[in-house]
């Protein structure tokens, strides 16, 4: 324990709760004491020499002394690796084992002794010492994973496998992004970073890690191509990265290198080759599609931890509408349970939720419930997954006790997700929600957290987790817990009501999680660090295939200035979840309580989100059919340009617009990068020429906002419809863009337009498939 958390585990006797989570605390210590036998003596292994080979589809087994290899190419050009036997089942990310293996891709031998895999897209060279080298068909390494280094027990073999390592090396001028939600980044620096989902306790800002969403998901994006790495395995574990160099020392390269370090489980890998469209959409086929929100999620919503009851939920709905502010949502906090207890509703404060839902869902706002995973003990909920199954739906230690935590209610005990039959349970409990009138759900503390005055707060490591069947510890189950969660939440939902889509977002979560719906920041500081650290979540978990997310506007905790406020309402616009909220102790964050400057400006941002709406539809029914995220680095479409790669301040979202926020304290100008071709700035009409880099204004309450020129997308008009919007091609050449409406609520994917623009004589004209010239699109940039 460090000294600040000793002054705050001193503070915490102070209170009841305190002293409960020093109690529980103390039981998890005790239980893991018992649970968890330290480590014997142990043995290091690494795989010795490559003896032999087997041809299988898509590639083949090389065994070494010590160990085998798996290695397969799919269809579409991914790459399966597994050691020891590891196979690409069962896995909680991908579906199905992933796509076909490729049936033309060949084993063959290679230089030196080794052998390769080659195939039409990718080549993977496998050295006589077990290094896999991942190739372009052109030859470039575009990532080297040295042999693996396991410690296997002297004395039998380790529950779970062994503790390994992984060494990997990328070229020089590589970058990485991703692992899941961080705060550093996007672009990920030399250090450390942690694979253990974590609640960061009061909030967080650029330096805390890990967060709530860690995933072994690397993008790496070098000179010699973009591709993505998955270690698929849930077990804690470390990655240490370093940044490579060109010409160090005597002028070599040193490479770039990623050091894994996983606490056990299967030591395996996906790498995944090509642009980063490409890769985007091979990570959307091997772990499933992003689920697309309904439409009235990709509006402005407001949520708050405190409302303390259905008159203040009025007075903010009402102050929006009279002052003609566009609201979509709001979301209420634990504050509107009966002692904090989920799936239940206090009465006094909310005599009559579905009245009150059906009242705003009139105004067309709708009401969005949290859902805690930690259920009091002893309270209905408990005692009805109590019937589940032979042993009850709760989380139990090795002994069968079951294991309590202590959450918001007080004493609690947790739903153990890993199991199909509680997924099933807890899937039901949504109907109570959705008949008190909730259309959407809101998943916290699902890491998840039990308050520990020191420590991991969460469960004990030694906690069994029924994991499909197969068994194992939280060590395990832990980073798949909220995944789990929002499995069971989404089943539950599409049983519930099968014609719709549901709105589901969950804090915590692992690889595959889009699949039943999106997260947000979490916890962000209220200070300008929490504002960067907020695009550089929602660009990181983009990438590693989640792209609704987005910050609380403002920060959770505390009380941003008028124009701190402004500048987070300015970025959230853009972004795919536009919400504010904030602690039961926080300063307001209604747009009309920083004053009449703010107001207006904010009156501005929303009523722009508004008109940006049916453009957000496109792109959240694309990344269900491309993979591609909403919100896109800079680098998207051209990978290849080095300054475009550490560009951190600005953001495409979908082809047409780069987005550039002010994340200044102070600043009315800023610098953007520009891709190639020719950008406007939209606020101005100005053109210009990338790449490069222009100095643009950026007056509080307008953040640059430049449209790529021959783009075409879909804008709300002020009578409700959606027409089009068209940016002048430059001279001579054409461009287009694609729409997809909504389709309303249910599972339709919604039709694909395709749209064209060229210059026709001294004028732009916009055509349909069929060669139609479209009437009504507002033509700009000529
Ligand atoms: C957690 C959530 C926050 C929520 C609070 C109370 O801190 O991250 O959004 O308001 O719990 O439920």
């Amino acid at each position: 324990m460090d000294g600040r958390e000793l002054v705050r585990a001193v503070a915490e006797i102070g209170t009841a709760r305190g002293r409960r989570a020093w109690r529980a605390a103390l039981r998890h210590r005790r239980t893991d004491a018992e649970g968890l036998p330290p480590r014997g003596p142990e043995r290091a292994r690494v795989p010795g020499l490559l003896e032999g080979t087997e041809p299988r589809p898509g590639g083949g087994v090389l065994r070494f002394a010590r160990s085998e290899l798996t290695v397969r190419v799919v269809v579409g050009g991914a790459v399966f690796w597994g050691w020891d036997g590891a196979a690409a089942e069962p896995s909680y990310a991908v579906l199905g084992g992933g796509p076909e293996p490729d049936p033309r891709a060949v084993l063959e031998p290679d230089t030196g002794g080794g052998w390769r895999v080659v195939s039409e897209r990718v080549t993977v060279a496998v050295s006589r010492h077990g290094a896999v080298e991942v190739r372009t068909p052109g030859g470039a390494v575009l990532r080297r994973e040295l042999p693996p280094r396991w410690w296997d027990p002297v004395e039998g073999a380790a529950p779970g496998g062994s503790r390994w390592l992984q060494r990997a090396e990328v070229p020089a001028d590589a970058r990485f992004f991703g692992l899941g939600g961080r705060a550093r980044g996007p672009r990920l620096r030399d250090g450390e970073y942690r694979l253990w989902n974590t609640d960061p306790k009061g909030g967080f800002g650029p330096g805390t890690d890990p967060l709530y969403i860690t995933m072994p998901v690397q993008v790496v994006v070098a000179d010699a191509g973009t591709h993505l790495a998955f270690y698929d395995n849930t077990w804690d574990g470390r990655v240490v990265l370093r940044e490579g160099e060109e010409g160090a020392g005597s002028g070599a390269d040193r490479p770039g290198s990623s050091e894994l370090r996983l606490e056990g489980g299967p030591p395996r890998c996906w790498v995944l080759p090509g642009t980063p469209a490409r890769v985007a959409q091979g990570w959307a086929g091997l772990t499933g599609s992003p689920a697309v929100p309904p439409e009235w999620a990709l509006g402005y919503q407001h949520a708050r931890w405190g409302f303390g009851g259905e008159a203040e939920v009025r007075r903010v709905v009402a102050g929006y509408a009279e002052r003609g502010l566009a609201l979509s949502a709001v979301h209420l906090d634990i504050d509107h349970y009966d002692g904090h207890r989920v799936f239940t509703v206090d009465r006094e404060a909310f005599p009559d939720l579905p009245g009150l839902a059906g009242e705003l869902g009139g105004a067309g706002v709708r009401l969005v419930s949290i859902v805690d995973p930690a259920v009091k003990a002893g309270d209905a909920v408990h005692a009805s997954g109590l019937e589940v199954g032979p042993h009850g739906a709760f989380v139990r230690d090795g002994k069968g006790r079951e294991v309590r935590g202590e959450v918001w209610p007080g004493e609690c005990a947790y739903p153990d997700f890993t199991d199909p039959a509680v997924r099933e349970w807890w899937g039901g409990l949504y109907g109570e929600r959705l008949a008190q009138g909730f259309s959407g759900f809101w998943h916290d503390m699902n890491e998840p957290v039990s308050f520990a005055p020191w420590g991991d707060a969460t469960l004990p490591r030694s906690a069994r987790h029924v994991l499909e069947g197969a068994g194992g510890d939280h060590r395990e189950g832990h980073n798949v817990y909220a995944l789990g969660m929002a499995r069971a939440g989404w089943e539950g939902l599409v049983r519930l009501r099968p014609g719709e889509r549901p709105f589901l977002f969950s804090r915590s979560g692992w690889a595959g999680m889009q699949r039943y719906g999106g997260t947000w920041s979490g916890d962000v500081e209220s200070s300008w660090e929490g504002l960067r650290a907020s695009l550089a979540l929602v660009l990181g978990l983009g990438l590693c295939g989640v792209p609704y997310s987005g910050p609380d506007v403002g920060g959770f905790g505390g009380s941003p200035s008028p124009e701190l406020y402004l500048r987070w309402l300015e970025l959230a616009a853009y972004l795919p979840l536009f919400r504010t909220h904030s602690a039961i102790w926080a300063g307001r964050r209604e747009p009309w309580e920083f004053g009449p400057e703010v107001a207006e400006g904010a009156a501005r941002v929303l009523a722009e989100r508004e008109r940006l709406r049916p453009y957000f539809v496109t792109l959240s029914h694309l990344a269900r059919r491309t993979g591609a995220p909403y919100v896109r680095p800079v680098w998207w479409g051209a990978p290849e340009d080095r300054r475009l790669r550490d560009c951190e301040d600005a953001f495409l979202l979908g082809d047409a617009l780069l987005v550039a926020p002010v994340l200044e304290c102070g600043a009315d100008r800023r610098a953007v990068r520009l891709p190639r071709g020719r950008w406007y700035d939209t606020a101005t009409g100005a053109a210009h020429e990338g790449p490069g880099q222009v100095l643009l204004d950026a007056p509080l309450g307008r953040a640059p906002v430049l449209a790529r020129a021959g783009s075409v997308l879909p804008v709300r008009r002020g009578d409700g419809s959606v027409g089009l919007e068209a940016w002048a091609p430059a001279r001579g050449r054409t461009g287009g863009g694609v729409v997809v409406r909504d389709p309303g609520p249910g599972f339709e994917a919604g039709e694909v337009e395709r749209y064209t623009v060229r210059w026709a004589a001294e004028a732009v004209v916009v055509e349909d498939e069929g060669g139609a010239v479209v009437s009504g699109v507002e033509v700009r940039g000529v």
